[in-house]
């Protein structure tokens, strides 16, 4: 697995130095280096911009990586609204936003998610485009969020959901959430409101369609 997404990296990535800086700037803010793939940072622009979605909500910050990479796909058109705990990696991930030009179009909701999507459920509010990579425990629960605040045939997209390989190799090494991501994947690829693929890129992406 490892080997391939390194060949796709050098091969279909283009040198991204706004990204790098990103990157760079989560590491000298002493925050944990666990961005989403190049390869998965532009799978998520180009589904946005194939989609058109414009109305986008994002469970999991950190410092903007995939934030810049979901509002490229929407440019000058789209808002994003972000779900992060902690108030500090918000507002790396503001500034990083800011300096890619997307600072008037992204909001940032601090605290524990599920929370706020509750809050946002509560506020009768609609997105037609969701990335999921907080915290693994949650996941199931940030699902059935993403599909009560979703327009219909929106897109929900989540990260991880091959845990390093672990959830379908042996040999591989298992994560913390390897068990956690095996019983997600059965969750999503049996959701009656969900017609879902996993796309093995970075640690593995769903792309699940919310059913009309
Ligand atoms: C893998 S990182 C997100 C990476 C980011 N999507 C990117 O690729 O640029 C996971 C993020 O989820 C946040 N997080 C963890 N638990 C959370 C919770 N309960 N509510 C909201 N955010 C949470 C962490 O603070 C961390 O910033």
């Amino acid at each position: 697995m490892k080997q391939i997404n390194n060949y796709i990296d050098s091969v279909f990535q283009n040198k991204n130095e706004l990204l790098e800086e990103v990157n760079s700037s989560i590491e000298e803010n002493g925050m944990p280096s666990i961005s989403v793939s190049p390869s998965s940072g532009k799978l998520l622009t180009m589904l946005i911009s194939i989609s058109e979605a414009k109305n986008v909500l994002e469970i999991g910050a950190l410092g903007g990586y995939s934030g810049i990479c979901l509002a490229s796909g929407f440019g000058r058109e789209g808002k994003l609204t972000s779900l992060e705990l902690e108030e500090r990696y918000a507002k790396l991930a503001y500034r990083n936003l800011s300096k890619a030009g997307f600072g008037d179009q992204v909001s940032y909701i601090t605290g524990a998610a599920l929370q706020n999507l509750e809050k946002l459920v509560e506020d009768n509010k609609r997105f037609d485009f969701f990335f999921i990579d907080a915290d693994k425990e949650n996941y199931e629960n940030y699902l059935e969020y993403c599909i009560r605040l979703a327009d219909p045939g929106a897109l929900i997209v989540t990260d991880n959901v091959l845990a390093g390989g672990s959830v379908a190799d042996q040999e591989a090494k298992p994560k913390r959430y390897t068990e956690i991501m095996k019983k997600f994947n059965e969750t999503v690829a049996n959701h009656p409101q969900l017609e879902s693929l996993i796309i093995p890129i970075g640690d593995g992406m769903t792309i699940s369609k919310v059913k009309k």
